[in-house]
C-alpha cells in the first residue's frame, strides 16, 4: 500500500492532477485526496479546478457533473462501472412521459441523475440545497421532483409545498436503516445526536435530531463530540479515523454503498497512469444539462 501511495503522489505531482473524493469513499482513498466533500462541494471544486486532470473518486453522475461544469480538464472516474442505482431509476424517456402527465410543471432533479435526465430538467439540486431551491420556486408553480422520493418528500414537508415525486430511492439509505436500529441506538447512546441524510425513509427522518447532507455532517462532527449517523458508512469510518477521541457511531453497519466502495488506491493509481476512464459529455447535452445545474447555483445563493 505504501508503494501505491508513493506512486500516486509522484504521478499526481508530475501530471499536476487534482484528486477529489466523496465523503463515502474508503478511508485510504479519502486520505490520498486533495479535497473531500459532499456532492455540491465537489461540484464547485470540479468546476473551479484549473488542473489538466481531475481524478474523481466517487460515482459516475458526480464525474459527469464535473465534466459538464469543467470543459477544459480531463475528468477521470477510476472505476468505470461505479454507478448510482438511484440515478438509474429514471431515464430521460420516463421523465418525458412524467412531464407529459403533469404539464406546466417545473422539474427539479436531484444531482444523483444521468446527464440526459438533467438535460430534460429545469433545476438541479443536491441534498444540501433542495429545501432552498424548492422554497425559491414561485408558489403558483407545480413541482415535479426526480428521482428520489425521500429527498423530494422531505423538501416538500420542510417547505409546505406540494411536490410530485418520482418513485426512486437510494437502496443504501432506504434499506440500510430500520426503526429497530433507532430504538437500539437510542438506548445504547442516549446522549448522542442522531443525524440522518434526507435520502433516508420518512420513518427514520421523523426520529432524527438533524436532517442534513454529508457535508453538514462533517461540519457537525468538527464542532461536536458525540453523534450517530444515518448515512453511508464511509462517512463514519472517515470521521473515526480523523477524530479517534470522539464518539461517532453508525446507525447501522448495513448501510454500505457497494458502488462507492469499488474505488481502491490501485484504481486511483491506474487512473493516473492511463488517464482513464475519461468521462465525457457531448456539447449539446452539456449545454442543456449545464443550464439546470447553473440554475441550481443561482437559486441556492
Ligand atoms: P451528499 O454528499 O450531497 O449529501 O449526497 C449523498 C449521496 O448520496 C451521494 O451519493
Ligand atoms: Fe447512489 Fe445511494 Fe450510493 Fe449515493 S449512496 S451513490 S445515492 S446508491
Amino acid at each position: 500500500m505504501q508503494e501505491t501511495i508513493r506512486k500516486i503522489k509522484q504521478l499526481k505531482e508530475e501530471k499536476n492532477a487534482l484528486i477529489i473524493a466523496h465523503n463515502y469513499q474508503a478511508v485510504e482513498v479519502q486520505e490520498i485526496a486533495d479535497y473531500r466533500g459532499d456532492s455540491l462541494q465537489l461540484a464547485y471544486m470540479a468546476r473551479d479546478a484549473e488542473n489538466p486532470i481531475v481524478v474523481f473518486c466517487g460515482v459516475r453522475f458526480m464525474a459527469e457533473t464535473a465534466a459538464i461544469l469543467n470543459r477544459e480538464s480531463r475528468i477521470l472516474l477510476p472505476v468505470y462501472d461505479a454507478g448510482c442505482p438511484m440515478a438509474d431509476m429514471i431515464t430521460a424517456e420516463q421523465l418525458r412521459e412524467f412531464k407529459a402527465k403533469h404539464p406546466n410543471s417545473v422539474v427539479v432533479c436531484y444531482v444523483n441523475s444521468s446527464v440526459e435526465v438533467k438535460a430534460e430538467s429545469d433545476i438541479c439540486c443536491t441534498s444540501s440545497n433542495a429545501v432552498k431551491i424548492i422554497s425559491n420556486i414561485p408558489k403558483d408553480q407545480k413541482i415535479l421532483f426526480v428521482p428520489d422520493r425521500n429527498l423530494g418528500s422531505w423538501a416538500a414537508r420542510q417547505t409546505g409545498r406540494e411536490v410530485i415525486t418520482w418513485d426512486g430511492y437510494c437502496p443504501t439509505h432506504q434499506w440500510g436503516f430500520s426503526t429497530d436500529d433507532i430504538k437500539r441506538i437510542k438506548k445504547e447512546y442516549p446522549d448522542h445526536t442522531l443525524l440522518a441524510h434526507p435520502e433516508c425513509d420518512k420513518e427514520i427522518l421523523d426520529e432524527a435530531d438533524i436532517v442534513i447532507s454529508t457535508g453538514g455532517m462533517i461540519d457537525f462532527a468538527a464542532k461536536n463530540d458525540k453523534a450517530v449517523f444515518a448515512t453511508e458508512n464511509g462517512l463514519t469510518d472517515y470521521l473515526n479515523h480523523i477524530y479517534p477521541e470522539k464518539s461517532f457511531v453508525t446507525l447501522s453497519p448495513r448501510a454500505i454503498c457497494q458502488n462507492m466502495k469499488k474505488t481502491h488506491l490501485t484504481d486511483v493509481l491506474h487512473a493516473l497512469e492511463t488517464e482513464n476512464y475519461h468521462i465525457t459529455v457531448d456539447d449539446e447535452t452539456a449545454v442543456k444539462a449545464g443550464r439546470c445545474i447553473d440554475r441550481m447555483f443561482e437559486m441556492s445563493k
